[in-house]
């Protein structure tokens, strides 16, 4: 789904904001509240911080709603050196890496290295999240039923995910799971994640959606 993308143009940064892919978590407001104000117009003001507190607070940003590009030689924005898929407790994937989301034809959705993707199939704005799980009261465990660890060598380069029609997310390429705490408790490199909401097997898919009669492109 394409986005209208916003940009706060600042001296040494400037910053691009997603709308549609905010879930207002509010990182942004609470780690620098003289750059990101919501309650005022423009929200955000690039020049009302120091460029190395925005770019950090924006690396915070777990929608990758938030982006920036330096314009005073500071570093770019850094791309993970590993994959991670971050469980949250009744809410979505967190996913941080170098990643490519395609839909279920082939066409690019998005190149990021920060998303919070829909797993309880009720997002209006599917692949990311729109925080439905709220108002649905999804349940899911922060958890892998069986943890699979094999973590000798923890590569990173980068993550296809397709969301395939009517069905799971489609993962592959290195890539770990974290619990709730951060913890790594999976390790793979080819699965097939949920984002209908019924699996019984969380996060992964079991086939679910075809009993459910998911519908998403
Ligand atoms: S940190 Fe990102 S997701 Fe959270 S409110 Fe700010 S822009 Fe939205
Ligand atoms: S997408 Fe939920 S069970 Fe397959």
């Amino acid at each position: 789904m394409a986005h209208r993308i916003h940009n706060y143009t600042g001296e040494k940064i400037d910053v691009t904001y997603d709308a549609g892919r905010c879930i207002h978590a509010a990182e942004c407001i609470s780690r620098l509240h003289s750059v990101f104000d919501n309650s005022k117009r423009p929200w955000v003001l690039p020049d009302a911080g120091l460029a190395d507190g925005v770019a950090a607070t924006i690396l915070h940003c777990p929608s990758g709603a938030l982006h920036y590009e330096r314009k005073d030689g500071g570093a770019v924005e850094p791309i993970p050196e590993h994959n991670t898929i971050y469980l949250a407790e009744d809410g979505p994937l967190y996913l941080r890496g170098d990643f490519t989301i395609v839909n279920g034809v082939g066409e690019l959705v998005v190149n990021d290295t920060r998303a919070a993707l829909c797993r309880c199939g009720a997002s209006q704005n599917k692949p990311f999240c729109d925080n439905s799980h709220i108002s649905i009261g999804f349940v899911a465990p922060p958890k892998v039923s069986e943890p699979q660890m094999t973590l000798e060598t923890l590569d990173g380069g980068n993550l296809h995910i397709e969301t395939t029609t009517n069905g799971s997310l489609h993962i592959t390429g290195n890539f770990v799971i974290l619990d709730d705490e951060g913890e790594t408790v999976y390790q793979g490199t080819d699965e097939w994640f949920c984002r209908c909401g019924g699996s019984a097997n969380k996060p992964f898919c079991d086939s679910t959606h075809v009993k459910i009669g998911f519908i998403a492109e």
